[in-house]
């Protein structure tokens, strides 16, 4: 029998994997030794038997070993990072990172694309016409230095083996392992470069944690090869059972995002990016505890700072940013069934009315359409009139535009009282 075989053997028997198992199953990964069905068979055996705190320190040193890590330690200022595990109207970085770098830190990102219900940062920058995700890292280094501000897509060098093992993990039943989940998202901030990281874990339907035990859970593991790698990790833990802000779709979203770095704009978006500038901030060199960083942060979204250091950021990475110039699609209204009160906007049902208006995308090869999207006109604990609208989606196809607001009409429902008010933030640690 090969090694391959023997190693899910091993993990399958519920044994411990140890460093050079580890290691080398994942460098077959990479290298093409360890075929994908192998690959898959090991995943499935992980997410049964689960991973120890110790295996899954060693998976995280084994992804992050899979390729190159930069090193930012020349710009000789801590790089600051926060990542949130996937949402629906997620526009939170859009706003935090220019908020946070106009406050005096250093905010530095590689992230990806969306796909399935919910949305991918780099998408909804590319919504503003010419604006360029790929920078050589050079670029990313000056522009660093100069703005405090960058945001790029991941180099394919960097942890390939989680790329890989993504890929598989989405087809295969296996993304439900805590440890590979945690290993996955920091594997990722540690070979970045990253100095110290919020990570805004999500729970509720439409996020990998349906309860705020099991987010903990993804969170302690999170922190513990945070602290492994010397990284410090915190982490916030945030609602998402309807979507963040009243737009779902990617330049509707770049839009609230300025409403918000204008000081206005919708409440939740506003009160989650305050809520991860207190976390952040203190990261930084500035000396500067939770309560003085939400002061500042909320001083320079009221004076205009946060606006203007958005449109440099913009500039710098080759942005054409014109607040409401863009091209609007024609919409399909979703209207109320009766009188009431909204008592769930079903955060999963909108993401995917959002997609299936072209907004994202169903595999990795799909395109996906820029001004395509949902607008929520209301949101849980909303009076409403039988027959008031609800939301609308855009889109350029009339039969998507259908199908999509078949979807979206199952996303909410009314009922006669009004539910009973959830918080946002369910916690930090
Ligand atoms: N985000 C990641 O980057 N990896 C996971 O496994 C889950 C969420």
């Amino acid at each position: 029998m090969d090694f391959a075989h023997d190693v899910i053997a091993w993990k399958r028997d519920g044994n411990e994997l140890d460093e050079p198992r580890m290691h080398a199953f994942v460098q077959g990964v990479v290298s093409g030794a360890v075929p994908s069905y192998q690959a898959s068979a090991l995943l499935m055996a992980m997410v049964l038997r689960g991973l120890s705190d110790g295996e899954t320190l060693l998976l995280a040193r084994a992804l992050v070993d899979s390729g190159k890590t930069l090193d930012l330690r020349v710009l000789r200022r801590p790089v600051l990072d926060k990542h949130s595990s996937g949402g629906v109207g997620d526009k939170v970085t859009l706003v935090l990172a220019p908020l946070v770098a106009a406050c005096g830190a250093v905010v530095g990102k590689m992230s990806g694309r969306g796909l399935g219900h919910t949305g991918g940062t780099l998408d909804k920058l590319e919504s503003i016409p010419g604006f360029r995700v790929k920078l050589p890292q050079g670029d990313f280094l000056r522009q660093l230095e100069r703005i405090g501000v960058a945001v790029v897509s991941q180099s394919e060098r960097v942890v390939p083996a989680d790329r890989l093992l993504y890929a598989l993990r989405d087809v295969t039943g296996t993304v439900e392992c805590d440890g590979v989940i945690a290993a996955s998202i920091m594997a990722k901030k540690v070979a970045s470069g990253t100095s110290a990281v919020v990570l805004d874990l999500k729970v509720g339907r439409g996020a990998f944690a349906a309860d705020l035990e099991h987010a903990r859970e993804i969170g302690r593991l999170c922190r513990l090869i945070g602290d492994d790698y010397g990284r410090p990790t915190t982490c916030l833990f945030s609602a998402m059972d309807q979507p963040l802000g009243r737009t779902v779709g990617n330049r509707l979203e770049v839009e609230e995002a300025w409403q918000v770095l204008r000081g206005d704009g919708p409440e939740d978006v506003r009160d989650l990016t305050l809520e991860l500038a207190a976390e952040l901030l203190p990261l930084a060199d500035l000396g500067m505890d939770a309560a003085e960083a939400r002061a500042r942060a909320e001083a320079a979204l009221a004076d205009g700072r946060a606006a203007e250091h958005f449109e440099r950021w913009c500039y710098v990475q080759g942005g054409d940013w014109r607040p409401g110039e863009f091209q609007r699609l024609a919409g399909h209204e979703v209207t109320s069934p009766r009188a009431g009160y909204v008592t769930a906007v079903d955060a999963l049902a909108v993401g995917r009315a959002a997609q299936t208006a072209g907004a994202g995308r169903r595999t990795v090869e799909d395109k996906i359409d820029a001004s395509a999207g949902v607008l929520l006109e209301h949101k849980v604990g909303d009076q409403v009139e039988a027959g008031e609208p609800l939301a609308a989606v855009f889109s350029r196809d009339p039969a998507r535009r259908r199908q999509a607001s078949t979807v979206l009409e199952t996303a909410f429902t009314v009922g006669p009282e009004a539910p009973p008010p959830a918080p946002l933030v369910l916690g930090r640690e």
